[in-house]
């Protein structure tokens, strides 16, 4: 396909995780994680894989900024690891780990590449766990400072910084499901899980925009699922209003509108979860407005009534002949779309930087050592039409990074689920280009006149 539909100067990057990649867990003076905690409990991980190495980037993060000069790519999005800048959580500043990124951000900048910041995805220290985690107010302020060590030093030459990499999939598979560090299920931790971390966010905003040395553009990245009801029929429709309540509404109204969704509240105080809010919070939230969205995209919920969540009830439902990728996640690129023209017309047509999207597929096809992930490109391709399609109908869509660099991490599925445009031999840890790379590559280089 052509078009002419992306501006000019639009940013074009992938994304990835420092616990995702980064390796070296216990190097430099770097201090424990919760995933690095949570990598020990037999079970919780597939294969028993751990992010002790990942794709040792904290050693080959010179080879990886090559990779992304030779993909031509103008942005890049990575994260900072909390415990390898502040060990224990709070206090002292271990000057390695800050320095790791300082490198790391001013090679970037050497190629021409903006480096996008997000300040937590996911790996918070453990001795904050020990204290309760993102359960405890406390938490919310150790953040703050963290994040402000983290603008002193960098905020001269970052201009784009993102403060929490989706805040519901910390709290809810974090502190519900369990199936991600710290591993509780607990549903009213989780929600206060939810509200602290949104705190978090207010706070760090708060933060930069006193202390950055220079003051460019901050936010914060959600999940957002484009939701559909499974049928027709009335109590579906309102099944399907509680999950855009607890899964979409509950984030984008703190952040956008300082107070959260009252439907969603009264579901919650009938279950006896609602969170403790304390009254300068909200204060907090409309304080501090974002600078842009950062959306993550991968695929939509299909939603029908049902008593198998008292709570909410509502549950997931999944159509069993469409295409799905490896994640079994329905591939669905109208969502992008229908989220984009519903943040424009709900939440006062932010700007909005795609900061992740993409798919997991199996290497089937290898020749002569390369994958051939057709499938992979058709994935992204489809999301990007959507894109334009979305910017030709106004909104203010600035930037794509797609998710991901490298086959990596994938959290509690181990090394299982390769989302990279990048192979990584787990052997040699070689890096070497899958077809979508290069087709990446001409599309970034035709600015996506050519998809
Ligand atoms: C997102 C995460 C990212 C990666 C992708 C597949 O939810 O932010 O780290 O795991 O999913």
């Amino acid at each position: 396909m052509s078009n002419d539909g992306f501006p000019k100067g639009f940013q074009w990057g992938a994304a990835t995780a420092a616990y995702q990649i980064e390796g070296a867990a216990r190097e430099d003076g770097k201090g424990e994680s919760i995933w690095d905690r949570f990598c020990r409990v037999p079970g919780a991980i597939q294969n028993g894989d751990t992010g002790d190495v990942a794709c040792d980037h904290y050693h080959r993060w010179r080879d990886d900024v090559e990779n992304m000069r030779d993909l031509g790519l103008n942005a890049y999005r990575f994260s900072v690891s909390w415990p390898r800048v502040i060990p224990s959580g709070s206090g002292k500043v271990n000057t390695r780990g800050l320095a790791f990124y300082e490198s790391l951000v001013d090679a970037l900048l050497k190629e021409r590449i903006e480096p996008v910041v997000t300040l937590y995805h996911w790996d918070l220290p453990q001795a904050l766990q020990d204290k309760g985690g993102w359960t405890n107010h406390d938490t919310a302020y150790r953040f703050a400072d963290y994040a402000e060590k983290v603008f002193l030093k960098l905020g001269d030459r970052v201009k784009t910084w993102v403060t929490l990499n989706e805040p519901q999939v910390s709290a809810f598979a974090g502190y519900a499901d369990g199936v991600h560090a710290p591993g509780i299920k607990d549903l009213g931790q989780a929600v206060q899980a939810s509200h602290i971390l949104i705190v978090a966010h207010a706070l760090a905003v708060q933060v930069y925009r006193e202390a950055s040395p220079a003051r460019h553009r901050i936010g914060v990245t959600l999940d957002l699922h484009a939701i559909y009801p499974w049928t027709e029929g009335a109590s579906d429709a309102e099944a399907a209003r509680a999950a855009d309540g607890r899964v979409n509404r509950w984030f984008l109204d703190p952040v956008f509108r300082g107070a959260y969704p009252k439907d969603v509240l009264a579901l919650l105080e009938g279950g006896r979860v609602a969170p403790r809010i304390e009254a300068k919070d909200l204060a907090l939230l409309s304080a501090n407005p974002v600078d842009f969205l950062g959306l993550n995209y991968y695929f939509p919920h299909r939603v029908l009534a049902s008593d198998a969540d008292p709570v909410l009830h509502y549950e997931y439902a999944v159509h069993k002949d469409r295409e799905k990728t490896e994640m079994g996640w329905e591939v669905y690129p109208e969502g992008l779309y229908d989220l984009l023209l519903r943040l424009k017309q709900d939440y006062g047509n932010p700007s909005i930087l795609i900061t992740e999207n993409g798919a997991a597929y199996a290497d089937a096809n290898v020749v002569k050592g390369q994958v051939q992930d057709d499938d992979r490109i058709s994935y992204i391709r489809s999301h990007l039409e959507q894109a334009v399609r979305a910017i030709k109908d106004g909104v203010k869509l600035e930037g794509y990074f797609l998710w991901t660099l490298m086959d990596n991490f994938e959290w509690s599925f181990g090394f299982s689920r390769k989302f990279g445009i990048t192979s990584l031999d787990r052997h040699t840890l070689g890096r070497t280009w899958k077809k979508s790379a290069s087709w990446y590559q001409n599309v970034v280089a035709t600015n996506g006149a050519q998809l």
